[in-house]
Order: C-alpha cells, then sequence, then structure tokens
C-alpha cells in the first residue's frame, strides 16, 4: 500500500515537459536570480507538504490553506519528506533569503530562516496560476508550476506598510486580510499605529478607560469629510462601516478597539507569515485619548488644539511612570525588539509655560524644549533597552539631539537631510517620506515612478552607508479613509511598488518592465478581492488645447478596466457611454471620466477640458534673455493669492521655475516675467508643487494647483504665437513640510523646452 501511494504521487508530480504553459509567470518583487527550465510539477490532491525542522510546522500549514482555498485539496503535511520540501540551511545571506527550485516532481524551499522558507512560499504562490487566489474550489484546473531555479534574498531588512488603525479603526479579520496580502508581496513589517487624538485601540489592563471612553468618539470632523466625499464623489467607499458605529442613547458613536487576545491572536498570525508587527503608541504628542481619561497627563487641566493636540507633560514623574505602564503592557504582547514611540508634531507651547516642564530642563541642563523631547526619549528609550526593545521613532525626534541607538523614521519630505543627520550620528533610517511613500496622498501619475526611483536614495553613496538604511515603508493615514476599500483603493497597488524597492536589486530593477508585471498582478488582486485602485488615465492634460478639432486619449493600463464619460457635468455611471480611442472633438467640451472595474466597481474620475482656442499673440517687446523675476515672500497662508500680503523678504532673477536654493522656512513665491516660446504651437505646462501653486500665461489663470498639499502634479495646454508672452507663477509651501517645485514645458511633439533660453523679464 505504502509503495503504491509513493509510486501514484510521483507519478503526479513528475516534471511534465509541457510546453502549455509558455507563458512565464510574472513574479513581484522580481528576484535576484532566476533560472526558467522546460516542464512543470503538478500540485495535486497527493502533493505532501514536508518540513525538516519542527520549527518550520507553521510554514507548512500556511502553506496548505494558500494551496488548499482553490485547488480544494486537504494536503497532508508532515516532519519529513515531501513532494513540496521546506528546509532550513542557515547559510549566510541576508535574513529572509530562499532559493526554490522545481524540477524533477520536486519543489524544494529552502530558506536561511523562518522568514526565508515564507518568502519562497510567496514566490511558489506567485508561480502558480492567479486563480489559486481564489478562496473557493476551482474545478478541473491544473496547478502547474513552472520548473525554474530562483536564488533570492532581500536587499533591505525592512520592507514595510504602516496603518493607523486610530483615524478610523480596521478590525481583527481585516487587518488579518491585510496581513495576507502584505505577505503575497514579501512586505514583512506591519507598523501598526494604534493610538492617536482620535481613538484609542489597544486594551491596556491597568488603564480601562484608553478603550472604554478612549475607543469611541461621536462622528468627527474627519468622518464628516468621509460622508460628504461618498455623496458629492458618488462613493460608497468613504461610508463609515455599519460594523464601527454603535447607538448608545441617543447618540451614535463611531470606534473599536483590539483586546489583548485579539492581539496575541493578530501577533501569531502575523508570524505565521514572517511579518513582525512594529506597535505604535504614539507621545508625547497625539496622545489626547489618554488626557481626556487619566488626570494630570498633561501640562495643565485645560488643553487646546493648535496646530496639533496638547501634548503629555514630560516635566511630571507620574506622567513619566504612565507611559512606562503602557510600553510594560506592549512589550508583553509584541515580541518584535522592534517599538515605536511616535514623537511627531509635539506642539511644544504648554511645555514652555509649565512649571514642571521648565524645572526638569533646568535639572537637566536642556535649552530647549525640543531637547525636552530628546530627554523623553532618552528616558523611555533605557526603559526599552531594559525590557530589550530598541526604539523606533519619527524623524523628529533627532531635532533636540538623540541617542546613537534610536532608529529614525523618516516622515517629512521637506525636512532637511534626515538621512544625513542621522547617520552622522549613527541612527539607523527606515526612509518613508512623504515625497512618495504617503499612501493616504492623492496618487497622481508620477507617483508609482517617484517610488521606484527611490531605489537610488538621496544622499547614500556606498555601501557603508546604504547599510544604515534599515529599509522603506509606505504609510497609510486614515483621516479620510473610513473603510476597507477606500483604503485599498490608497494603497494598492503603490504597495506593491514599495515591495518591489524593498527587496529587489537595483540593478534587476525596471519600471516598464515592473508595469507590465504588475498589470499581470492585477488579475491575482482581483481574484484574492482586494479593491486595489485600477491605475488612473494617462494620454491627456487637465487642460488639453486645439485650434481645429483634436483626438480624445484616455488609456487605461489595466486592460479589464472600461472606462465610461459624461460631457454635461453628471458623475458616469454604468449606463454611461463608453470610451473609445480615436474619439474626438472639435468644439470645448469638458468630459468626466470614469474607471469601471470588470466586476462594475466604480474608480476615480478624471475632469478633462478640450478647449478649443486660437493662438494667442505674442508681445511686441523684446525682453531681457536673463530669466524670471522672483520674489519671496514670509509667507505663512494656505492660499497662493495672498502670498503678496505677507512682507517680502528678498528677490532673485532665476531661470527655472523651481525654489530659489537660499529660500528656507516660510516660503511664498511670486515669478514673473516672460516666456519666448520658439514657433507657433500648442505647449503643455507641467506644474508640479508641494504645496499650491498657480500659473498664469498672458495674464490668464491657466493652472490652478491652489491649497495644502502633497506633491501634485498637473499639466495644461496653451496654443502660442512665437515670442514673448507673459507668465507668472505663485507657489507656497505649508508649515516647511513640502518643499517641491518644479515647471517643465514642452512642444506638440513631446520636446521639452531647454529653460536657459525660455524665460526674460
Ligand atoms: C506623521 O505623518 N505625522 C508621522
Ligand atoms: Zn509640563
Amino acid at each position: 500500500m505504502k509503495v503504491f501511494k509513493l509510486f501514484f504521487s510521483a507519478m503526479l508530480v513528475v516534471c511534465l515537459g509541457l510546453e502549455a504553459h509558455a507563458q512565464r509567470p510574472a513574479l513581484i518583487p522580481v528576484p535576484n536570480d532566476v533560472h526558467w527550465a522546460k516542464g512543470n510539477v503538478m500540485i495535486t490532491n497527493q502533493t505532501t507538504i514536508g518540513y525538516d525542522d519542527a520549527g518550520l510546522k507553521p510554514a507548512a500549514e500556511y502553506l496548505k490553506q494558500l494551496l488548499g482555498r482553490a485547488t480544494g485539496y486537504n494536503l497532508r503535511t508532515r516532519q519529513g519528506k515531501g513532494s513540496i520540501q521546506l528546509s532550513l540551511n542557515k547559510s549566510a545571506g541576508k535574513l529572509g533569503r530562499y532559493e526554490l527550485s522545481a524540477t524533477g516532481g520536486q519543489v524544494r524551499i529552502t530558506g536561511n530562516s523562518y522568514q526565508g522558507v515564507v518568502n519562497g512560499i510567496s514566490t511558489l504562490r506567485q508561480l502558480l496560476p492567479a486563480d489559486v487566489e481564489l478562496k473557493k474550489t476551482v474545478r478541473g484546473k491544473v496547478w502547474a508550476v513552472p520548473c525554474v531555479k530562483i536564488t533570492d534574498q532581500p536587499r533591505f531588512e525592512w520592507r514595510g506598510l504602516e496603518l493607523d488603525v486610530s483615524r478610523h479603526f480596521f478590525s481583527k479579520e481585516e487587518i488579518k486580510e491585510f496581513l495576507d496580502v502584505m505577505a503575497l508581496y514579501k512586505l514583512n513589517k506591519f507598523h501598526w499605529h494604534l493610538t492617536d487624538d482620535q481613538g484609542w485601540r489597544i486594551e491596556i489592563k491597568k488603564y480601562p478607560l484608553l478603550t472604554q471612553n478612549g475607543a469611541w468618539r461621536t462622528f468627527d470632523g474627519n468622518d464628516m469629510a468621509c460622508m460628504n466625499r461618498a455623496k458629492n464623489e458618488d462613493n460608497p467607499d468613504f461610508n463609515l462601516p455599519e460594523n464601527k458605529i454603535r447607538t448608545q442613547g441617543d447618540k451614535k458613536l463611531y470606534g473599536g478597539f483590539y483586546t489583548q487576545d485579539d492581539i496575541r491572536e493578530l501577533v501569531a498570525y502575523a508570524a505565521q507569515r514572517g511579518i513582525d508587527i512594529v506597535p505604535e503608541i504614539d507621545m508625547p504628542g497625539h496622545s489626547s485619548c489618554a488626557i481626556r481619561n487619566y488626570e494630570g497627563l498633561s501640562c495643565f487641566d485645560k488643553t487646546q488644539w493648535r496646530a496639533c493636540s496638547s501634548p503629555m507633560c514630560p516635566g511630571k514623574d507620574h506622567v513619566l511612570e504612565f507611559c512606562k505602564d503602557i510600553y510594560r503592557e506592549i512589550f508583553s504582547l509584541f515580541p518584535y525588539k522592534y517599538v515605536h514611540i511616535g514623537g511627531d508634531e509635539v506642539d511644544m507651547t504648554d511645555w514652555k509655560a509649565c512649571p514642571d516642564c521648565q524645572k526638569r530642563m533646568r535639572e537637566n541642563n536642556l535649552k530647549s524644549e525640543p531637547e525636552l523631547q530628546a530627554w523623553f526619549n532618552r528616558y523611555m528609550e533605557r526603559f526599552f533597552h531594559e525590557n530589550g526593545r530598541e526604539m523606533v521613532g519619527w524623524d523628529e525626534i533627532l531635532d533636540g539631539g538623540i541617542s546613537p541607538t534610536a532608529n529614525i523614521m523618516w516622515w517629512r519630505g521637506g525636512a532637511p537631510n534626515v538621512i544625513g543627520r542621522s547617520l552622522a550620528n549613527g541612527n539607523k533610517v527606515v526612509c518613508t517620506p512623504t515625497t512618495a511613500f504617503y499612501l493616504d496622498y492623492a496618487e497622481d501619475p508620477g507617483n508609482m515612478q517617484r517610488i521606484y526611483n527611490f531605489r537610488n536614495i538621496p544622499g547614500i553613496e556606498n555601501a557603508q552607508q546604504e547599510a544604515m538604511i534599515m529599509g522603506v515603508q509606505g504609510n497609510i493615514w486614515t483621516e479620510i479613509i473610513p473603510s476597507r476599500e477606500r483604503m485599498y483603493f490608497m494603497a494598492y497597488p503603490r504597495a506593491v511598488a514599495i515591495a518591489e524597492l524593498g527587496w529587489s536589486n537595483v540593478k534587476d530593477m525596471n519600471f516598464n518592465n515592473f508595469n507590465r508585471r504588475l498589470v499581470k498582478h492585477f488579475k491575482r488582486l482581483q481574484k484574492l478581492n482586494i479593491p486595489y485602485r485600477t491605475p488612473g488615465l494617462t494620454g491627456f492634460n487637465d487642460v488639453n488645447v486645439f485650434v481645429d478639432k483634436a483626438k480624445v486619449n484616455a488609456t487605461c493600463s489595466d486592460p479589464t478596466a472600461v472606462v465610461r464619460y459624461t460631457t454635461d457635468g453628471s458623475f458616469p455611471n454604468a449606463q454611461s457611454p463608453i470610451y473609445k480611442p480615436g474619439m474626438s472633438v472639435d468644439r470645448t467640451t469638458n468630459f468626466i471620466f470614469r474607471t469601471f472595474t470588470a466586476n462594475g466597481r466604480r474608480g476615480e474620475m478624471f475632469r478633462v477640458n478640450y478647449q478649443k482656442q486660437d493662438y494667442s499673440p505674442a508681445e511686441q517687446i523684446s525682453p531681457d534673455n536673463g530669466g524670471l523675476s522672483v520674489a519671496w515672500y514670509d509667507f505663512t497662508g494656505q492660499n497662493c493669492n495672498e502670498i503678496d500680503k505677507a512682507p517680502l523678504k528678498e528677490t532673485y532673477t532665476l531661470s527655472d521655475i523651481t525654489t530659489p536654493k537660499e529660500v528656507k522656512g516660510n516660503v511664498g513665491l511670486i515669478f514673473t516675467g516672460y516666456i519666448n516660446v520658439p514657433k507657433d504651437d500648442i505647449y503643455t505646462f507641467k506644474l508640479l508643487s508641494d504645496d499650491g501653486s498657480l500659473l498664469y500665461l498672458d495674464g490668464e489663470l491657466v493652472l490652478n494647483n491652489d491649497g495644502p498639499h502633497a506633491p501634485v502634479e498637473k499639466s495644461v495646454q496653451h496654443a502660442m504665437r512665437k515670442g514673448a508672452h507673459k507668465i507668472a507663477v505663485r507657489y507656497f509651501d505649508f508649515m516647511g513640510n513640502g518643499g517641491t517645485l518644479k515647471m517643465r514645458v514642452f512642444d506638440t511633439q513631446g520636446k521639452q523646452l531647454d529653460t536657459q533660453h525660455l524665460y526674460c523679464h
């Protein structure tokens, strides 16, 4: 019987030598080294999962579950030999290294650690047809793994996603699904932002009010904004899920929290998938849930929301005890060595007036409030170390002078030289700057490329410096993300680009090739029921100009998406006409395009203006070719039209529309002069800014990118006769958190104009 069984399974898993599956699977992240061979290894109900080391049992069970969903097979797992063999070989290589070979009827995955084996499982999953992701049995399907040999290891140890569960809450089951998708892409750090002003989400036994009261709130401004967007944008993903709302008397409360049992369950669930959980309890700012529920944690009884909430008082000893009590329970729940203390956006106004804070500063010879925060961090870090933990904090923890052992999470895209300062001080860095990694920021057509371009990390020049970069992470802040659906819409597929960035070697990374693989992965995400964002439409500007008539171009790289449109200002719905390539217009038309996925989900809307124009005449002047006049104002507002109401600081002449090197701090800039175009043509102006910007041509506002925001590029066209035309650009940087300004000009052939000869005054 035994002999027969062995023979039978060997027959079924034999490398069949079929050419039927000629199309190679798309692997993301792209592995270090892949050698494809002819033939396949078949997964059948006779396949067995063997593991050499008892520590790999959870990995075997995980693989069994993964393969069982769609195949319907109840595969046997056992310590010993199997037709899929999981092994440990603690050889050199970075943590997470694995080798996978599929040949001769067997799949072998050998990791240098548990994580390595799980990484190999993620690759095996991607070697199988996308249907393997379905949660229901697919009958009659052939489950073929193409013969291959892969040797692979991560570039960075830290490939993370942060999820804010305070602003909006995500349930235990939603977190499991989130971890499942992370594992598919070898993302291995789940940074869990568990507390903030809008909700405390983790049970702390010693301070039960933190969740009894602090996990629930009446609807706040963010909730209202979400509900408004649900209505105004015809998008149910912005609705607050019913299961996060409870009624108490005549009040509706929003919220939820994780019990300590939930936390233990999720820590184990993540560990099985090779994922470490990095809990964050944000201190001393973003702590008003604690302050509201336990007396005496802030400097004064009266707290105030200025730019941020009033922080905890580091001058009071009982506050330090409170903080340690919280972390004591955190350490007992989360085994991973890295724990995040937050430390961002602390409003230090109260500290300046607080006798306890000032006394603490005098006693410790601290000269400024940022130094007081640094003192608090060092105090807490000693406690972390006593408990065998390492501290991670947002990059503000650098500001008052930091210990060399804390780890920096770089988030402020505009903060000066975080990497340089951290490395000089010996601190390791996780890169998650707003400029590319904030997945709650609206995606624009350049966003994926900006993530991908980060493979050449700014300021890193040699291997020794690179070794100080722990890795990269995408952050999902959820102020305006109330639902699982909206969360995936914002986070994916950008998170997939971050996964490749964190894992793959620079020499193997190619953006076009990545995009081709990504398109295949959309199918996999669809099978998993992950409502990723269908890629934005391209092929048009925000304003498109024509003199006679124009072809309308709206392209989506997801072949399964359908594009519908309206021209009367109404939102496109499932009945709206379908856009067809080659469509043309001969009069000014305002389109709204909207993508619909294969299963009918509504995507974003794109408002696209096609404008019939005559060429605007050139000015009859011959201006000086030396560049544009630039005025820098000491501006702190949020609206470009107010910039010149602020005091003038300095003036410059510049041959480019970008921030002058000398300009720092409060930034409002006004560029004025002429643009000297070389021929009669329709020119395209692309203006990228963080924060607001406006572009005027021939005295007319043609591009409006105003208001505080993340980097957003807008593009408009303008029909111009050869010669000089008036140009003006207004730009501001709100709170010094951005600082991006860049304008590019193209002719109809797509050739970028050389700015050296373009601008004059
Ligand atoms: C942050 O975005 N405040 C870290
Ligand atoms: Zn104080």
